[in-house]
Order: structure tokens, then sequence, then C-alpha cells
């Protein structure tokens, strides 16, 4: 009896064992890629080291003047010396990437009159520049965001000038598909496929947006749901994999008690289709939270069936409508991901910030690797298995997964504790993406602890392999 016992552990070790070193079973070396994912300048060329923080850090009088830093202020949008320092540090610290992903937001956050459509395309055009001068050799994947158009968030669905300009100014990238710059042209959306055969959709997010009154109450801006599903179809018809591109997620954001940035008809009818279309969409990047943050998408059985990672900012603009306001500025930041190439399987996240204060201090613009995915949060990957893993790590108090992700979240800039209203915010925005969902978790008072025995089991098992592990 006591020995049949033992042999049973042993088995159940030795599964465990396998299964975890099978799972965690490395790539072949040449098969490793990697690409920087860098968003949100929002460059504004009347910052001033003589401005006021109060008037978006211009300068104003001699009276409201400020010494402010050479690479920007938490207070205010990026100067030039911001923007080249963080596309300088992708090359320093991978120079050879097989592409770049930019996911836009390059004019500053100051009222349209300051803009206007010329300096609108100028600034689009300039940001396009320094990126090729930096890595001239490399393709970059952009994507169009709501501070790309002059007025800003109004894009519209149907060809304009300032489409066409920037279409120009990114046909250098995406000269090898005529099909992704004509689509450019007609409403800012595309698709193309990637060296490794893996499909690449870049919607144009924006029509979606609550801030947009163009597009308000149409049925299908642009036809863009339509196409969606259509390129999703013949990808699946072709045996293709899918990664999704754009600026503007759907969902909420994480650091207020919000309603989703999308209208909800828009929001529930994207989630249809990335949900019908989920065993093929391997790989989902957004930004526009300026913040560090992931959400994982559920069937209605609770299972998770994809994922979407944001990425943080250049800019260090503090927000003012987030919960903790005194702490909504963030440290700059740029983001390497480490994929399979044959696969384009997503394997980690190195995630790379400037201290700004001490830049500035030292005036010297050091970028530190702040955290590395699979090693912070001890996961195996950065795939919708592993975030879904992670994100029931955090359902703990005291959780230090989520202690982690929370100074993570902002380029490590707000170091207070996450309270209790903070983190059911944060959780209900990690894991539920469709409007009513979200509105429950936010409604319950127990939403931390909801999906908690699936918690108990994955714990259980983490710490299994851990005793296995160092064992
Ligand atoms: C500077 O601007 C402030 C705010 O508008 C104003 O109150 C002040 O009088 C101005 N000072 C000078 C010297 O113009
Ligand atoms: C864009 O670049 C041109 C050429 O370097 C420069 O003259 C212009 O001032 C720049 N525009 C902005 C908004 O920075
Ligand atoms: C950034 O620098 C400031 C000033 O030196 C320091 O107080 C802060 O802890 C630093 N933050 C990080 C994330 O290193």
């Amino acid at each position: 009896m006591y020995v049949g016992a033992q042999s049973g552990i042993y088995a159940v070790l030795l599964f465990v064992y396998l299964s975890t070193h099978i799972r965690a079973q490395t790539v072949a070396m040449e098969d490793v890629g990697y690409f920087w994912h860098v968003a949100d300048f929002h460059y504004d060329y009347q910052y001033s080291m003589r401005g006021d923080p109060t008037y978006y850090c211009h300068y104003w009088n001699e009276t409201t003047a400020k010494d402010l830093g050479y690479y920007g202020d938490y207070e205010c949008d990026s100067p030039m010396s911001l923007v080249v320092s963080a596309v300088q540090a992708m090359k320093a610290n991978k120079p050879d990437v097989d592409f770049i992903v930019w996911t836009g937001d390059d004019a500053p956050h100051v009222p349209d009159a300051m803009v206007g459509e010329e300096l609108m395309i100028e600034i689009i055009a300039n940001l396009t520049q320094v990126i090729t001068d930096i890595f001239p050799d490399t393709r970059v994947y952009p994507a169009i965001a709501n501070h790309d158009y002059d007025p800003s968030n109004q894009l519209p669905v149907q060809t304009s000038r300032q489409y066409n300009a920037i279409a120009d100014a990114w046909s250098g990238w995406l000269n090898h598909d005529s099909d992704a710059v004509a689509s450019l042209r007609k409403a800012a959306y595309y698709t193309t496929v990637m060296e490794n055969d893996v499909r690449l959709i870049v919607p144009n997010t924006n029509l979606y947006y609550t801030s947009n009154k163009v597009t308000a109450g149409m049925p299908d801006p642009a036809g863009q749901f339509d196409w969606m599903e259509n390129t999703l179809e013949e990808a699946k018809r072709n045996n293709q994999l899918v990664w999704i591109l754009a600026h503007i997620p759907p969902g909420h954001p994480e650091r207020s008690h919000s309603s989703p940035w999308f209208y909800e008809e828009f929001n529930e009818r994207y989630i249809d289709i990335i949900s019908q279309y989920a065993d093929i969409i391997i790989g989902q990047f957004y930004a526009h939270h300026h913040t560090d943050h992931f959400k994982v998408l559920y069937n209605d059985n609770g299972e998770p069936i994809s994922s979407m990672l944001l990425a943080p900012a250049v800019v260090p603009w503090r927000n003012k409508y987030v919960y903790n306001a005194e702490f909504g500025a963030n440290n700059p930041a740029v983001r390497l991901f480490k994929y399979q190439r044959s696969t384009g399987k997503l394997l980690d996240i190195m995630q790379y910030i400037m201290n700004l204060s001490e830049a500035n201090q030292n005036n010297s613009p050091e970028w530190v690797l702040e955290y590395t995915a699979t090693e912070a949060y001890s996961i195996d990957d950065v795939t919708t298995e592993s975030l879904h893993e992670l994100a029931e790590s955090f359902k703990p108090e005291n959780s230090e997964n989520f202690e982690k992700y929370n100074l993570y979240c902002s380029a490590s800039y707000d170091v207070t504790p996450c309270d209790e209203t903070c983190k059911q915010m944060q959780m209900c925005a990690i894991t539920n993406i469709r409007v009513s969902d979200y509105d429950a978790c936010m409604e319950s008072t127990t939403s931390a602890s909801s999906r908690a025995s699936f918690n108990t089991i994955t714990l259980f098992i983490t710490s299994f392999w851990f005793v296995v592990t160092i064992s």
C-alpha cells in the first residue's frame, strides 16, 4: 500500500517534470527573432526648457517660465530629444531586429487650432524620417492613431489628403505591397504578409473611438468589419496565422472606472470577430493607454481564447483622468519582443525604460531593461495561455506578480501600492473586454476572487512545479 502510493507520487512527479520540460522546450536559435514595438511619441516641437508645465510646457512669459528638463517633463509631451533618444535606445539595445511595429500617436495633446493639417502631415513625415534615419534597413509596420489626424480623433471613412500623405510617408516601408499602400490611401487600414508568412492585419480602430464624431451610428465604418472578416476568412482558408496591430484596443482603460474606448456596438462586433477567428490570431499589439497593460479574452465557457499586449508610451505626459491622478504619468518606454519566426509565437517581452528625472538631472539619457516578462513573472512565454496564468496569479491578496505588474504599468513611475479599488479596476480591465462583463465585474464586490477555484488549481500546480524544479 505504502510502496504503491510512493511510486504513484513518483509517477506524478515524473509526469509534471516531463510536461513542464516539454512546455518550456527551447526554440532553435535560428528560429528566434526579435522586433521592437514603439508607440505614442506625442512629439511637441513647441516644448521649451523655459516652458510652463500648465501650458503644455510651451513658453508663455518669464513669470510662468520654469526650468524644465532637456528630455521632457512628466506633465507634458515629448521634445525631439526624447523622440530621438528612444529610437537610438532601440538601435543600441537591439540593432538587428527583423522589423519594427509602430502604433502611432505622433502629435501633441494640444488644441487642434495649434496644429492644423499642414503641421500634422509634417509631424508624421518627420517622425517617419527619424525612424528611417536610425534604422535605414529595417522594415517598419505602422498603424495610424487618433492623434495622427487633424482635427484629432475625427478620422474619416474615405480617402482624404491626410490619408494620402500618410500613405506617401509610409510607402517606403510598404513598397513591396502596393495593395497595402492603396488600402492606406482608402481608409488608413491595410493587411500584408510578413516574411515568415504570418498575415498582419492593421485595422484603423480610430474609426470605432467614442471621440470620433464622424463614425457615430454607422453600421460598419469604411466597411472595415466586413474587410476584417473577409481577410481573416481568407487567412484561415490559406492556413495562415495572424497578428493584429492597431493603436486603440477594444475594452476599457485599467487606471480608471471607464466606458470602453470603442462605441459599445463596435466593441462587441470587434470582439465577436476576434472570437470567431481566435484560433488563427496568435498576436495582438496595441497602445493608446500609455501604460504597460494586457488583456485576456475569454469565451462563454470562461476559457482564454485570445490576448492583447499594450505597449507603454515614449511620451511621459501626465494623464489627469485616472484614479491615481497624481501618479498619472509614466517613464518613457520602448519594448522588445522575442518571437519564434517559423510560427509567429510570442516568446518574451523585454521592457526598456528611461528614468526621465534621472536623465534630466544627469543630462544623459540612460535606457535600462526594466524587466523581462518570463523572468519577472515566472511564465513560459507571452502567449494567451501564459497571460491567462499571469492574470490568475494576480488574484490573491498581496500577489507578488500583481505588485510587479502594477509598478511596470507606469514604466516604474508610480511606486504607490494599488489599493482595493485600483486593483478591481485593473483586474476587470484585464479579464473583461466586453462591456457587460466589465460592468458586472466593476459592480461586483468580489471581482478579485471570481474564477477563484481555477486560481487555486493554478497555484497548486505552480508550487508543485517549483518544488519539483528546485529538488
Ligand atoms: C505672464 O503670464 C501670466 C499668466 O497669463 C500673467 O498673469 C502675468 O501677468 C504675465 N507676466 C508678464 C510679465 O507678462
Ligand atoms: C520637420 O523637419 C524639417 C526638416 O528637418 C524641419 O525644418 C521642420 O521644422 C520639422 N518640423 C517639425 C514640426 O518639427
Ligand atoms: C528614477 O530616478 C529618481 C531620481 O533619481 C528616483 O527617485 C527613482 O527611484 C528612479 N526610478 C526608477 C524606476 O529607477
